[in-house]
């Protein structure tokens, strides 16, 4: 049986990027597989959070979890902060990571450029607590979208150099892991290639918008004047209208708008209100089980607390594995 785990930051509602990129495969493999789901909010520090508003996305994003079919029963669900374990392995890693190597990894050298005013140790540090939080459950798979595909890269390489360094098997090599052959990337409603909520709100759409909010937010999706001969390339917005669609529609809709577009015959107000019924479609269950959990705070509560305690056997058993392995041991 493989071991699973994958982890989404919680700074806000979960939209249709994180569901496609992390969150669909999760669900199917958790039937068949030892299941780790968790809420990064050691990571979302980075940012500096307002504490009120920290407490109030980890909430959301658990209930997101849940809505979109993560079963508590199946899977281990847990909030990172839950297990501290993950603290200590990151410090025992931090030991041979060296510092050039995480100035160079491109997602910290992109924050140094975008947040010059921020670049916190957390920042820099943050490929190592990614890399225990996986180790520590010693995950064959981890299922993320493409962005991430880096950071599981460094995760291989810190785990081979531990095993190297102190002569032994211990860490497996996790891969980034995605369903077909590539890692998806679902695109923003503003343009731009990948939605998310970090780059800008308004590209998103979320598990929890309602239905209006939905077809307000595709039908102002930006497009373009469309196609004047045939066989002319997409422009990337409109690319993106139709990934989106590849992602919630039926093929034969797809392939209606896709023979539409190569005539030069498109309407894009027709294929927004398409998209949107489509989309509307796909979220209205997670939708509706978002409303009712919202209120459940007592089965929260309690999901929470067995994913600590189930989480934390399996993280302290690592730990002291790993002292032992390096020579931290009882007297
Ligand atoms: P955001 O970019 O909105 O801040 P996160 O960085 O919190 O999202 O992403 C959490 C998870 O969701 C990661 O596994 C990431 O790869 C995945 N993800 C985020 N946006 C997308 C997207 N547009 N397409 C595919 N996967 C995505
Ligand atoms: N870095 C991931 C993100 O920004 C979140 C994350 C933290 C994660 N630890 C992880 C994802 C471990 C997968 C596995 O989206």
């Amino acid at each position: 049986m493989d071991r699973v785990l994958s982890g989404i930051r919680p700074t806000g509602y979960l939209h249709l990027g994180n569901y496609f990129g992390a969150l669909k495969n999760f669900v199917r493999m958790q039937e068949e597989n030892n299941c780790y789901f968790f809420i990064a909010d050691y990571h979302s520090l980075t940012t500096h959070p307002k504490p009120g508003d920290l407490g109030t996305n980890i909430k959301n994003v658990l209930v997101d979890y849940l809505a979109a079919g993560l079963d508590p029963e199946k899977c281990t669900i847990y909030i990172q902060s839950d297990v501290p374990e993950v603290c200590e392995l990151t410090l025992l890693l931090a030991m041979n990571v060296y510092v050039g190597e995480l100035q160079r990894v491109p997602s910290f050298k992109e924050k140094v450029r975008r947040q010059p005013n921020n670049v916190n140790a957390g920042l820099l540090t943050y490929p190592i607590l990614m890399a225990s939080d996986i180790l520590i459950h010693r995950a064959d798979k981890v299922p993320v979208g493409k962005d991430q595909e880096q950071h599981l890269e460094l995760t291989r390489d810190f785990a081979q150099r531990f095993n190297h360094f102190y002569g032994v098997d211990y860490f497996k090599l996790p891969v980034a892991y995605n369903f077909g052959d590539h890692l998806v990337k679902i695109p923003g409603l503003d343009g731009s290639t990948k939605m998310s909520k970090s780059d800008n709100e308004a590209s998103c759409i979320f598990l929890s918008d309602s239905p209006e909010l939905i077809r307000k937010k595709v039908m102002k999706a930006v497009s373009d004047s469309g196609p004047t001969e045939p066989g002319q390339p997409k422009s990337q917005a409109v690319e993106n209208l139709f990934q989106l669609m590849e992602a919630v529609s039926s093929p034969d809709t797809l392939a209606f708008f896709e023979e539409a577009y190569q005539k030069c015959e498109i309407r894009y107000g027709d294929m927004k209100k398409q998209l949107a019924e489509d989309i509307t479609s796909f979220v209205a269950p997670i939708h509706e089980r978002i409303m009712t959990l919202r209120n459940d705070d007592d089965y929260l509560r309690k999901v929470a607390k067995l994913g600590a305690e189930k989480a934390r056997e399996s993280a302290s058993k690592t730990v002291n594995d790993v002292r032992e392995i390096i020579g931290i041991r009882k007297l």
